[in-house]
């Protein structure tokens, strides 16, 4: 099976002095394009590690990653980031928007970093998917948690990844933004067919995507 992301035999420690830390053993993972995963576990016992390794932000000491069937970790920091924004798209918990931009510049940065001349259109386009096209010169301080979630989410989405890589997502909204910001991703998902791939702790999230895998000392239980 062709699959987008294809994970064989993960490790990842932390090193720290004479501290090591197995967070990820062994571990293996496939994720088909346009699926939904919600990966579970503790606090602490490793999913934005994961994340990061999937996203080529952290190196495996050892097993393959590949994502469209490229192993990022052959690639070099350039071509990384090339892969990267073609390909794969962050959400986090805090939403990492630029504080000096408006809500349209912010979700157009993906774009203008690549000379994309119909950034703004594109942008403008999207703003109004997410439902801010009132908002569009407002600054992050502006707007409510949940408003800058979703521009976050469509800075997200304007390149349009192949997998989006979602960290907590909906971590610092109360229920009712945090089920709006899940419908929004979701209904993108299935337009777009790009796949998901949401950490959390909230098991009524994770029931909403279509496979749920739980992180426990460092494989999936
Ligand atoms: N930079 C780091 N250096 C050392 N240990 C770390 C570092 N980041 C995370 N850890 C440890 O690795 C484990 C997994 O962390 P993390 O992936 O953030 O967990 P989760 O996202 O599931 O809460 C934890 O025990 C954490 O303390
Ligand atoms: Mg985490």
């Amino acid at each position: 099976m062709n699959n987008l992301i294809s994970c064989h035999g993960i490790n990842y420690q932390y090193r720290d002095g004479k501290h090591h830390t197995q967070v990820i053993k062994d571990l293996n993972l496939d994720v088909a394009a346009g699926e939904s995963i919600a990966i579970l576990g503790q606090s602490g016992c490793g999913k934005s590690t994961l994340l990061n390794l999937l996203g080529g932000i952290d190196r495996p000491d050892s097993g393959q990653i590949k994502i469209n069937n490229t192993d990022i970790n052959t690639l070099d920091e350039q071509e990384k980031s090339e892969f990267r924004s073609k390909n794969l798209s962050f959400i986090y918990q805090f939403h990492h928007l630029l504080k000096d931009f408006s809500a349209l510049k912010n979700i157009m940065m993906p774009l203008l970093i690549q000379s994309d001349p119909d950034a703004k259109q594109k942008a403008m386009k999207i703003l109004n998917k997410v439902g801010l096209e009132s908002r569009a010169n407002h600054l992050p301080s502006e707007l409510s948690g949940g408003e800058r979630q979703r521009v976050a989410i469509a800075r997200a989405l304007i390149t349009q990844p192949k997998c989006l890589l979602a960290d907590e997502p909906t971590g610092n909204l109360d229920g009712k933004n945090a089920q709006e910001i899940l419908d929004l991703m979701m209904t993108l998902n299935q337009t777009h067919n790009n796949s998901l791939i949401v950490v959390t702790h909230d098991e009524k999230i994770a029931a909403r995507m279509r496979r749920v895998l739980v992180l426990e000392n460092g494989q999936f239980s």
